[in-house]
């Protein structure tokens, strides 16, 4: 291990770089979801780059692309990852399931689906020499940003924070938990085994085709972005859960798979690397996030009265063992600097877009809100 606490790149060490004489070779685990279906597009727009696109669902990932095989599986397929991690050069993991609303209702197949489904990649990836570009979470971090002294921190700093999560009984932290698990499994490969790997950290992206409109193409709660898209296309009232006062970093989906992109072209840079992607300069309360929304709403479908917001319990709208973060802000300096990136776009310019995006696709289909949460109610 280096002083720098950074990795020695494996591929140094094993005197085997990356090739570039022949295509780049990328599996992408979870291309079917909302980032995947942004990511994989932009990969395939590279030079020289064949990815195997794999997911259970890929109707996110629309059109044919030059140089993508679709693969409509489970990863837990017989074979199948024995097949992907013999022909990837690169491994990009985003399978999860990574919606709050599940973290306490559903805690073993969030577990599941952040650890123990994922050990078999991380091992193959080690066996075979593969790169792997895992996406972890800005929930390892947990409620707030604090040093190694328990004193706050204003941004979160990939080699610096604590993780500060809340205890057992509170199941919101089982997903959070399980991330920083198999970080911590995929930095031991690395440090002791020669495993090349990039922990990838989001900081609440944001873009078309994010999550699903209840009642629509999925059921339950989606993450905020869904729910107030759901309430403005249904005329209902946008729910604050405890008030709003909660912070989020918001960063748009272009710009997270640009920076991911701009990854793949500086391997040695990036091997040993946990690295943020957010966007310090959009950090808003959820009140002022609904705010944003139903302003960027209206003023594509004027005339209607001003969006409601109500208070609604966390207790009531996500059910026992629920938790948050009060404030979730990146530190991208590391980003940055290796990867010459910085993004650009406020909320206000992003919105717009994605506001017409969510209304092309369910403008007509959002009807009630989801019953599970209107029979909760308790607003305030
Ligand atoms: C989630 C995941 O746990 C993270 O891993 C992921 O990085 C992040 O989303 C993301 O989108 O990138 P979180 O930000 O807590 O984390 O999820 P959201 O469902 O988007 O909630 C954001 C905040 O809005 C929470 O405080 C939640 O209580 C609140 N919320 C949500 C509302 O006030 N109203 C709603 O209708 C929905």
């Amino acid at each position: 291990m280096r002083s720098d606490g950074k990795q020695r790149p494996a591929a140094a060490v094993a005197g085997a770089p990356l090739a570039l004489e022949r295509p780049l070779r990328v599996a992408v685990l979870g291309a079917g979801g909302f980032v995947g279906s942004h990511l994989v597009p932009r990969l395939a727009a590279r030079p020289r780059t064949k990815i195997d696109a794999v997911d259970r669902n890929l109707d996110k990932l629309e059109g044919e692309l030059p140089g993508v095989r679709r693969i409509e599986a489970d990863i837990a397929e017989p074979g199948l990852l024995d097949e992907l991690t013999r022909r990837a050069d690169v491994v990009v993991s985003l399978t999860a399931i990574c919606n709050p609303a599940l973290y306490n209702t559903r805690p073993l197949d969030v577990i599941d689906a952040s650890f123990s489904d994922l050990l078999p990649v991380v091992k193959l990836c080690a066996a075979r020499g593969r790169w792997l570009v895992h996406f972890s979470t800005c929930e390892v971090y947990g409620r707030t940003a604090l040093d190694a002294s328990g004193r706050p921190m204003r941004a979160m700093v990939e080699d610096e924070t604590a993780m500060f999560l809340g205890p057992v009984q509170r199941e919101r932290w089982s997903y959070a938990a399980a991330k920083q698990l198999l970080e911590r499994v995929i930095w031991a490969h690395g440090a002791h085994a020669g495993l090349k790997h990039t922990i990838v950290r989001p900081f609440n992206v944001i873009g078309p085709r994010m999550d699903f409109i209840p009642g629509v193409d999925g059921e339950g709660i989606p993450r905020v972005l869904a729910c107030f898209m759901h309430a403005l296309m249904a005329d209902a009232p946008l729910l604050l859960v405890d008030g709003g006062r909660q912070r989020r970093s918001f960063l748009e989906v272009g710009e997270f798979v640009d920076a991911v992109a701009r990854m793949l072209d500086r391997p040695l840079a990036c091997h040993g690397q946990i690295l943020n992607l957010g966007n310090p300069r959009n950090d808003v309360s959820i009140r002022q996030l609904a705010r944003a929304l139903a302003h960027a709403y209206r003023a594509l479908r004027p005339g209607g009265p001003p969006p409601r917001l109500e208070t609604v319990t966390a207790q009531a709208f996500y059910g026992a063992g629920y938790d948050d973060s009060a404030v979730r802000i990146p530190s991208i300096a590391k980003a940055t600097r290796l990867l010459s990136w910085r993004p650009r776009l406020g909320l206000e310019e992003m919105l717009p877009g994605i506001v017409a995006d969510y209304l092309a696709r369910y403008e007509g289909r959002a009807t009630a809100p989801p019953l599970a949460v209107a029979g909760r109610r308790d607003a305030r």
